[in-house]
């Protein structure tokens, strides 16, 4: 039943995020007043093409090594931005956000914090530090759309404590130590340098502020591992590309975006490589979901 309502209901919202984008909320503190004033207008919309961001054939490529990464991604984020949180939702069983209230609970207490959020998307992670007491989140994306997305949300919940600005991960438009606490959620995998975008959180940081990253991995259990390999490439790839209209390619992306990206250890290295302290990792539900964490 909630599989032929849930169409309908993607369908009423299109016109809907449509309406409502542009919105904008003032920042709350003086770093970021600063820092956004520093930015140029975001006014880049990456039209939809009908031409998929990912074809079959460029996904048996080495995904994360073309030249040409960051905008394919920027334009499936694009096409994909009005439908992102409910098929969220919908293909993790509601899980994704346990998972990022998890983070914010293993970064507790961050009442008093400044949070940078990069490649926040539409805001997840962004919100629930707020909601956590931080004292200013600045969530940072380079897809404009999926920002458009993320403003609606903040405004409607009255989030004054959260700005959104478009920028890139590998090159934050921030002074050096202009933050207590650095995340990305889903996000370090679709950069296109993960190692640049390591050195810049770790430029932005306080000394002794932290960072977590949090990354899809693949379960370790062989029978788990299989499992989830079914739902990821076989089932998922199908029912969301339907459920958002994708003609991206961006679910059949997810999944070998993962199984081709970094392992954990190599993620810690890359840390550790990066200038981050006593790093750690949290597998989250059988290793689907991993949380890393390290100080500056
Ligand atoms: C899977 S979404 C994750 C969004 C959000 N963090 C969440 O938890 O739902 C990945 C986001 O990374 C953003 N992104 C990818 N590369 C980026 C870059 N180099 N700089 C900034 N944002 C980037 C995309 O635009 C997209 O919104």
């Amino acid at each position: 039943m909630a599989y032929l309502l849930i169409p309908l209901y993607l369908s009423a919202g299109r016109g809907h995020w449509g309406s409502l984008f542009g919105c904008g909320i003032t920042p709350s503190c003086s770093w970021l007043r600063s820092y956004t004033s520093s930015m140029p207008p975001h006014t880049t919309r990456t039209k939809p093409s009908q031409i998929p961001a990912w074809s079959k054939d460029d996904l048996q490529s080495d995904l994360h090594g073309r030249s040409d990464k960051a905008r394919r991604v920027q334009e499936m984020f694009a096409s994909i931005a009005p439908s992102y949180d409910s098929n969220n939702r919908i293909h993790s069983f509601g899980l994704d956000r346990l998972w990022r209230r998890r983070v914010v609970k293993f970064m507790s207490p961050v009442e008093g914090l400044d949070v940078i959020d990069v490649a926040c998307g539409t805001g997840d992670l962004s919100e629930a530090f707020e909601r956590a007491g931080a004292r200013s989140v600045l969530g940072i994306d380079f897809t404009p759309e999926m920002l458009d997305i993320a403003r609606v949300r903040a405004q409607r919940a009255r989030r004054e404590r959260i700005e959104y600005r478009e920028g890139d991960a590998m090159a934050l438009e921030l002074d050096d130590a202009s933050g207590d606490l650095v995340s990305i959620a889903f996000g370090i995998r679709n950069v296109a340098s993960p190692e640049q975008a390591l050195a810049e959180f770790r430029r932005v940081l306080r000394p002794g502020g932290r960072l977590v990253v949090l990354e899809f991995s693949e379960p370790r259990n062989p029978f788990i591992r299989w499992g989830h390999d079914l739902y990821c490439t076989q089932l998922m790839p199908r029912t969301a590309a339907f459920l958002a209209r994708d003609r991206s390619g961006a679910y059949r992306y997810l999944p070998k975006s993962v199984s081709s990206f970094m392992g954990r250890e190599q993620l810690v290295s890359a840390m550790k490589d990066a200038g981050f302290k006593d790093v750690l990792q949290i597998p989250m539900t059988f290793g689907v979901c991993v949380a890393y964490i390290g100080r500056a």
